[in-house]
């Protein structure tokens, strides 16, 4: 595995890559590589002839200075982990690299209408800062195809919005969540879980699944009252809620009986620790 750390030597191999007609497949992370990743490795390597992972660990997405602090990286790891899965490249580039100006830059994507709800609400200047990075992640590898969890799906949509509207000729390919035996969704953010949590924040996938049972039951009536008895039920298992809605699964809009695909969005906390979850279901008629 090839391990690029400036953007000069990642243009050169680049150019290289192009004249030679590689198709690349990129998978942007931060770092903390689990299952989940690696699962879109193994993916990625289905549709490409060259793999490249990113390890940037973007200070721009991050609205709380001590979060990104305490983010864990674990570099040494995560190259082993990548040279076991035979990655072709891994761009790995300092803050200075990416921002030789700083974050005070004033040239951004921005995705306005999905950027500022939901999440975005709570989390102001987050997904700007994450369509920035991948935008230039974009602008840097020209990938053919990037690869996306499902996990972060407002995240998804946003991405596949500016590929769309600003015409990156990607395709942006996107994986279920990848769970553990009781449910809960691989996440860098478990490293922050104390045994105990982890045992307690299964219980957010479980509650998600026993809404949707009981929306599907009651036909996408009494949603209103169905929803507060989950975020009872969150906050009884000792979870601080901060997001648990049905929305439009294509557009993100708030339920609407009418609308038969949606999605439960579910972002809550766990002590110190924000986990975020989701699941997709149909109402039939
Ligand atoms: O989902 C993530 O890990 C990050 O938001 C991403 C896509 C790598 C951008 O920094």
């Amino acid at each position: 595995m090839r391990i690029i750390k400036t953007t000069d030597a990642l243009y050169k191999t680049i150019q290289f890559l192009k004249k030679k007609q590689k198709k690349l497949g990129l998978v942007p992370t931060m770092g903390n590589l689990h299952k989940g990743h690696i699962k879109l490795i193994l993916l990625a390597k289905k549709y490409a002839d060259i793999v490249i992972v990113s390890i940037f660990v973007n200070p721009m997405q991050f609205d709380n200075l001590l979060d990104l602090k305490k983010y864990p990286q674990t570099f040494i790891e995560d190259c082993l982990v990548l040279k076991n899965e035979k990655v072709d490249i891994l761009f790995a580039p300092k803050i200075s690299e990416i921002y030789p100006d700083g974050l005070k830059m004033h040239t951004y994507i921005q995705v306005p209408k999905l950027s500022k709800i939901i999440e975005g609400k709570s989390r102001p200047g987050h997904f700007i800062g994450v369509t920035t990075i991948i935008g230039k992640l974009f602008n840097l590898i020209q990938p053919n195809f990037s690869f996306f969890g499902e996990k972060d799906y407002q995240q998804l949509l946003i991405v596949k919005t500016f590929v769309k509207e600003l015409n990156y000729p990607i395709k942006i390919i996107s994986l279920p969540t990848i769970r553990l035996k009781n449910g809960l969704a691989f996440s860098s953010r478990n490293k922050y879980l104390t045994n105990i949590e982890l045992q307690k924040a299964s219980f957010l996938y479980k509650i998600i699944r026993k809404t949707i049972n009981i929306i599907l039951k009651n036909n996408g009536k009494k949603l209103h009252q169905t929803i507060n008895l989950a975020k009872m039920s969150l906050i009884q298992k000792g979870f601080l809620v901060d997001i648990f809605n049905v929305y439009n699964s294509q557009t993100l809009d708030d339920f609407s009986e009418k609308n038969k695909k949606n999605i439960i969005l579910a972002s809550v906390w766990l002590g110190s620790t924000r986990l975020i979850d989701n699941k997709k279901f149909t109402l039939l008629n």
